[in-house]
């Protein structure tokens, strides 16, 4: 089959259209990008609330003009999606951008449908969703892959590839500091931040991560926090999250190693980046330290102050020559998605062919299961939890 990809896309907020900031999103500009070079007929938006319409028209519009595409979009209620993408070849594919919490529930109906999907980290927070999932998926035989993009970024890729040669020796931890600015629960995800947390929503990247890089499996993890700053303002989570994770290598068992998580989400407004990132892994030969913040792009204007910028992520970048395009390891994360599904839909390829190369459901597993271990023992005042992550 040749037609053009019809491309369903659920959530219409901060990420999918930058609602509420002053940028456009990333979804909605990475489908603009890469329907240069791949068959994208139209993309539907389909979220909660009747004001969305104009937001989508209104930055589908700019998104065009800025990068000279012809992205086609359309609004719909999420109802009138669902019964949409019963009927017969309405879409091919649904990306998922809603609040963690609504994952399973939006994403088997889009997989009863016969979609498939690419969702928003987490996967699910619980193990049993997160399975139920997978196993949908796999009775119908769709793909489905999680937006873990940090996957895509350059200076992650160079990591993986120093310690598949083994510059580091036998691994011993891996430290991850991660943290935003409050106003993200605050003023951007006050509607859902209490039925989520910053393990969950931010740290799951670098859970992911960890197993991306190692091949590792996770077995137990513990995890405490503090909390009083958010809960005053009316948002009951947590103001920072601890957490422990021990790992195992699947070759040795006698082999372990050791990650530790600090991460918080009430960095003050004034940081110079929405988020600070960064992570150290430390082996019996060596050690590589990467700053995933500053990464030495830095603006100070009279109007805003400084600013850190990560031109890696997600940004529109000067074309050489005129214009601009969309780029970056968020952009190739969608991009990735949507040439994989164009080859499943030309029947040049099937959704197994990407088992091991992609973050699929399957591989998901894993990451969701340290984040069901941690919530579970935050509850427990930081009692260990075991993961049987292929059980
Ligand atoms: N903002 C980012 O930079 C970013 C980056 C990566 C991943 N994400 C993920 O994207 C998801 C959403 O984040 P966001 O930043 O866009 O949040 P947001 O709160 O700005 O938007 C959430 C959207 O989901 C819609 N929604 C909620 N419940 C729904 C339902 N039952 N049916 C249909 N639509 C529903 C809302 O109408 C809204 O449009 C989160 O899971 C988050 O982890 C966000």
């Amino acid at each position: 089959m040749r037609r053009p990809m019809r491309v369903l896309v659920i959530g219409a907020g901060v990420y999918v259209t930058g609602r509420g900031t002053d940028g456009l999103g990333t979804v909605l500009p990475a489908l603009a990008e890469a329907s240069r070079t791949l068959s994208v007929e139209s993309v539907t938006v389909a979220a909660t609330r009747a004001e969305n319409r104009e937001v989508v028209e209104r930055v589908t519009r700019s998104i065009n003009e800025i990068l000279g595409t012809n992205l086609r979009t359309a609004y719909v209620s999420f109802t009138e999606a669902i019964s949409m993408a019963s009927a017969e070849h309405a879409f091919d594919c649904a990306i998922v951008v809603v609040p963690d919490d609504k994952h399973y529930e939006i994403g088997s109906r889009l997989l009863a449908a016969g979609l498939h999907i690419l969702m928003v980290k987490p996967l699910a927070p619980s193990v049993a969703d997160a399975r139920r999932l997978e196993t949908l998926r796999d009775d119908r035989n769709l793909y489905g892959v999680v937006e873990f993009h940090k996957r895509w970024d350059e200076s992650n890729l160079a990591v993986r590839r120093l310690l598949e040669d083994d510059c580091l020796g036998r691994l011993a931890y891996i430290d991850v500091e991660y943290s935003q600015r409050r106003t993200v629960p605050i003023e951007h995800f006050r509607a859902w931040a209490a039925r989520s947390n910053i393990f969950q929503y931010l740290a799951v990247h670098y859970v992911d991560l960890i197993y991306f890089l190692t091949g590792f499996s996770p077995v137990r993890a513990m995890g405490v926090g503090t909390s009083g700053i958010l809960r005053a303002m009316g948002i009951e989570t947590w103001d920072s999250i601890h957490a422990l994770v021990e790992w195992r290598s699947p070759s040795d068992p006698t082999r372990t190693l050791l990650s530790g998580f600090s991460t918080n989400w009430i960095d003050p407004r004034a940081t110079t980046a929405m988020s600070d990132q960064k992570y150290r892994i430390v082996g019996e030969a060596g050690r590589i330290d990467c700053d995933q913040k500053n990464r030495g792009l830095e603006l100070t204007t009279e109007l805003r102050g400084s600013e850190v910028l990560n031109p890696y992520f997600s940004q529109f970048l000067s074309r050489p020559g005129s214009g601009q395009r969309f780029a970056g390891y968020g952009f190739q994360s969608f991009l990735s998605f949507l040439q994989d599904v164009q080859s499943i839909v030309r029947n040049e390829a099937c959704p197994g062919d990407f088992a091991a190369t992609r973050p699929t459901f399957r591989q998901a597993l894993v990451s969701t299961a340290v984040v069901e271990a941690v919530n579970r023992s935050l509850e427990s005042r930081g009692e260990w939890r075991a993961i049987d992550a292929e059980g």
